[in-house]
């Protein structure tokens, strides 16, 4: 269920290992592919594309990145990923990584059911689940053996867990990101997490004729409360001034407004339902983990599907909820930190929180040590926390 990143990676995995699927989305191919969301795809996500035949173009027109900028009081410390962790990330749109999934899909020939409404599971107690649509005017179904739900955050899956067995863990932020895209040069060739007095700022790109910036607005912002001057405006005043000066504004061909929250679901399995990505998990962009978790879910869940379908196994699947949410709950705790680090919280003015945030800053700017902490979370934690080989445990 759901033919974003998670479903469409997972589909791909399990097609090259001969495991039959398809994918039911709500929406069209058409709305997918236009969406525009995350950027950042962490060292080792980037390494499982390449390894599944989803590198090329990621190579060729995305870009390594070996470092991030945090701003801070005027001054900027760049974070060297390569020189802390030994790796880096690549910057490559996700509305990018979605076409060449949908290619791939369509020439393995994945059916991809799009514009499917209605879109209902029975049986997940059973070993035989079966999903029904709507489509065309004509209710269809499908029987399965295992169904993903992949529907992302305002997906339904999750809402067949029953309520005894499922629990949630949410955490609503007061503010919200305000996001354009800008047919403009990048300001600089590295990201710049900004945090300043009058809010969090963040500089990114897709190519070096395309940037992606983002501020921190209030909590009920729309788009219409950001025409693109005052958007301009407030990102330039949020930055230190030797980066202000370098800023090129232009007609934004994109603007969203994205709230911020960390929300968690438990178990990610019941039954013969599964899930993975967006709709098990939430994290606020600030780090930017929602993509990678889909990847690293997925990851995990392919290799226990195909483990079932090729040796009979079901160790794997009985293990997937357990060892994917100890992934997820450091990327929330990381979101979360890097959240609470970066932004402006209303009403607190000078107080004790305030004083902590800028304790931790002057800690991370002066602290190798804090440092290669970010770094190592940022380019992304093993897909296995224990026994990763790094170091990890
Ligand atoms: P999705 O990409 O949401 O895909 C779910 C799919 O399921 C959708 O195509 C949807 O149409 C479909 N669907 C929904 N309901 C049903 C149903 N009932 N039946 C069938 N299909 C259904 N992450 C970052 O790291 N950085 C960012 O800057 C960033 N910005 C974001 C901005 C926005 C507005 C949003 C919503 C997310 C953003 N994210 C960002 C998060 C990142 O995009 C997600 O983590 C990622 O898309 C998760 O992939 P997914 O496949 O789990 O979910
Ligand atoms: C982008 C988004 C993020 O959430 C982030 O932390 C970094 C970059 C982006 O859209 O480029």
């Amino acid at each position: 269920m759901g033919g974003g990143p998670a479903g469409s990676l997972l589909a791909h995995l399990l097609q090259r290992a001969g495991v039959d699927c398809a994918i039911v989305e709500l929406r069209s191919k058409d709305h997918v592919l236009g969406r525009v969301r995350a950027g950042v795809i962490e060292h080792g996500s980037a390494e499982r594309l390449r390894a599944v035949g989803l590198g090329s173009r990621m190579d060729a027109e995305g870009s390594r990145h070996h470092g991030v900028n945090l701003a801070h009081a005027g001054d900027m410390l760049r974070i060297d990923f390569k020189g802390l962790t030994g790796r880096d990330v690549m910057i490559f749109g996700q509305t990018e990584l979605q076409k060449d999934l949908y290619l791939a899909l369509e020439d393995s020939g994945v059916p991809l059911i799009d514009e499917a409404a209605d879109v209902a599971v029975e049986g997940i107690e059973t070993d035989r689940p079966i999903v029904s649509y709507t489509r065309e005017g004509e209710r269809r179904s499908l029987v399965a053996s295992i169904v993903v739900g992949c529907d992302g955050g305002h997906g339904v899956s999750g809402q067949l867990l029953p309520e005894a067995v499922k629990t949630t863990y949410e955490r609503v932020y007061p503010f919200t990101w305000v996001g354009v895209l800008s047919e403009t040069p990048p300001v600089r060739d590295e990201l710049i997490y900004a945090n300043h007095d009058r809010g969090f700022a963040l500089c990114s790109m897709r190519n070096a004729a395309l940037s992606r910036y983002y501020v921190q607005g209030d909590a009920d912002a729309t788009v219409d409360d950001w025409p693109d001057d005052r958007f301009w405006e407030e990102l330039a005043a949020r930055l230190p001034e030797e980066v202000r000066s370098d800023l090129v504004t232009g007609t934004s061909i994109e603007k969203i407004v994205t709230p911020l929250r960390s929300k968690v679901t438990e178990p990610m399995r019941h039954g013969s339902l599964f899930l993975a990505g967006d709709v098990a998990h939430l994290v606020p962009p600030t780090g930017a983990k929602g993509l990678n978790l889909a990847i690293s879910d997925v990851s995990l869940l392919a290799d226990a599907i195909i483990d079932r379908f090729t040796a009979g196994s079901t160790a794997g699947l009985d293990e997937y909820s357990d060892r994917a949410l100890a992934r997820v709950w450091r990327a929330v705790r990381f979101s979360w930190w890097m959240t609470m680090l970066m932004h402006r919280f209303p009403g607190v003015a000078d107080d004790f929180d305030r004083r902590l945030q800028r304790a931790e800053l002057d800690y991370l700017f002066s602290s190798v040590t804090a440092q290669r902490s970010l770094a190592e979370n940022y380019v992304g934690l093993p897909l296995t926390p224990q026994g990763g080989g790094d170091g990890l445990i």
